[in-house]
């Protein structure tokens, strides 16, 4: 058994490959294989994936399947999927897609069927939720909730944030949500500014409840809260959380019936379907919460059980693995042509470069070929007017997803249509480019387009919680198949760690409650910040 790709005797043959088409371009594909848009794209669960703008073919796509036969990638599936503790360095199951399996009666977790567990705490939070949105749920002043202010950082907030914009369409029309994650006291600032606190309802949002960030943005909201409303039970109505740490949860002063709980097994950036996604359910309602989590699960089967050739995440894998590791184009560009996903790429970072920014192996050993590309994008059409210069004509080839919905939905096709028309003019003009000979005359260096840039298009009907569920975890099973490849662990996160530390030993210093050096970078600025703080 293999553990990397680059043990599997088809890798010699893949390099062999790479050798021989590399210097292909896309164009001389398309002019091979007049039939090649309908031989490199497949339409799964309602969804388009064309990838025809890639350099690649039959042989070398056959082959990336005969890698992922060698590293049992089935056999691995199957273990995420049945709770096996895959997520070695933490000693943790990662069981997400038991949050939104609604057709199976039994998942075991170390013996234990968690499926009664996860209907159990989806049943408070429809109860809660609907208490909220009726007016049943009264504040310290008798008035109805208006406002929900979510407290939380990286997976506890970038989730819930991304899908509520993505879903704004779907927003109950008489509540506000705010999200408020920087430590920098703006973020929080701006956001009581603009609401009354006695129709405000916090959700304290972390998994661990330790994070420091969460806990004084926390902090600082309730000792507001308390200055205008000292009344005994002002925190039991203004104050909920959601952790898997009931003991600190209570310690911070949230009363156990306001208290929403998650699992071990779910990781802080695939929660967004456990009770993480408490102030998403308020704002669309419990049926549309549903309706997600059914999308999600219908790309869980689809990516359990579908063959690779066809296989949505599988072959978007495979696609940047040949990318990253032959290419060595090392970044990854995500392009919705949708405005109401323009939190996407952002969401994707976190999901992504936290769980295949890594350089160690499963083994434990340092790794010696690239893993996790960098991931970043906006949306289109503003995208074009910001970069794509650079992905035209720049030095450097940035594969870009290309995410789209068809229906417009507002009644202004015309606006629709131009996104489209532009979506598909980049993609074209980004494979086929540009020639400086055209009939008319030659045209100067500078006007030219090499093309050959790839691209895959991934088109969705409309936007919806269903399609919302289905494109996240198209991801996250990409970034999982990614982490077969090379043999990482994709759930855990050890590199955000030092950071912390470092940052808790110069509070101290910056707060004038101790003297230290550090290296003279550091005390360089640290000296400029205390000049200016003691001004
Ligand atoms: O700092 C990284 C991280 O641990 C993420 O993985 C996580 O999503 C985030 O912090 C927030 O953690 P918590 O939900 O425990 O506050």
């Amino acid at each position: 058994m293999y553990n990397n790709f680059n043990q599997t005797s088809v890798y010699k043959k893949l390099k062999d490959k790479y050798e021989s088409i590399k210097n292909t371009s896309i164009k001389s594909l398309f002019e091979e294989d007049t039939n090649r848009a309908n031989n490199f794209s497949i339409k799964e669960q309602g969804i388009l994936l064309d990838y025809s703008k890639n350099i690649l073919d039959k042989e070398s796509l056959a082959l990336l399947c005969e890698m992922l036969e060698s590293l049992n990638l089935k056999e691995k599936i199957e273990k995420q999927f049945k709770g096996e503790k895959i997520n070695i360095s933490e000693d943790r199951a990662v069981l997400h897609t038991a949050l939104r399996d609604r057709t199976s009666s039994s998942i075991l977790f170390e013996g234990k069927n968690i499926i009664p567990d996860i209907k159990a705490e989806l049943e408070k939070m429809k109860k809660i939720s609907n208490e909220i949105l009726s007016g049943k749920w009264r504040g310290v002043t008798d008035k109805k909730i208006k406002n929900i202010v979510n407290i939380g950082i990286g997976g506890s907030d970038l989730g819930p944030y991304m899908a509520y914009e993505a879903l704004k369409n779907f927003k109950n029309k008489d509540i506000e949500l705010y999200f408020v994650s920087n430590i920098d006291g703006t973020h929080l600032k701006e956001v009581l500014k603009r609401i009354a606190l006695d129709e405000t309802l916090f959700i304290i949002s972390s998994k661990s409840f330790t994070t420091i960030e969460t806990l004084n943005n926390a902090e600082s909201a309730k000792k507001a809260f308390i200055k205008k409303f000292p009344q005994e039970n002002a925190v039991a109505k203004h104050f909920m959380a959601i952790s898997t740490n009931y003991e600190k949860v209570l310690e911070f002063g949230i009363k156990e019936d306001n208290i929403l709980t998650f699992w071990d097994w779910v990781g802080g950036r695939f929660s967004l379907c456990s009770s993480i996604g408490f102030s998403l359910m308020i704002s669309i309602g419990y049926e549309n919460f549903i309706k997600m989590l059914e999308g999600f699960h219908s790309i869980d089967n689809h990516f359990r059980t579908q063959n690779f050739e066809k296989n949505i995440p599988v072959l978007m894998a495979l696609i940047t693995f040949w990318y990253n590791n032959f290419f060595s184009f090392n970044s990854q560009a995500i392009i919705p042509y949708e405005q109401y996903l323009h939190r996407f790429p952002a969401y994707l970072q976190q999901m992504d470069m936290e769980s295949n920014g890594k350089s160690i192996d499963k083994q434990g050993k340092e790794i010696n070929y690239k893993t996790g590309p960098v991931i970043w994008g906006e949306p289109g059409t503003n995208g074009q007017h910001a970069f794509f210069q650079l992905l035209h004509q720049g030095t450097h080839t940035i594969p870009v997803d290309f995410i789209a919905t068809i229906k417009e939905i507002h009644g202004i096709q015309k606006h629709k249509d131009i996104l489209l028309s532009n979506l598909l003019a980049q993609a074209k003009a980004l494979a086929f480019g540009r020639e400086n000979i055209t009939q008319e005359n030659t045209l100067p260096a500078y006007k030219t387009f090499k093309g050959n840039k790839p691209s895959n298009i991934l088109l969705f009907d409309e936007l919806n919680p269903f399609t919302l569920g289905q494109l996240i975890a198209i991801y996250e099973h990409k970034i999982f198949v990614l982490g077969v490849l090379w043999d990482i662990n994709s759930f855990d996160q050890w590199g955000v760690q030092l950071g912390k530390e470092v940052a808790t030993e110069i509070l101290p210093v910056i707060q004038g409650k101790l003297s230290k050096s550090f290296d003279s970078s550091t005390d360089l600025v640290l000296k400029n910040i205390k000049e200016n703080l003691n001004d």
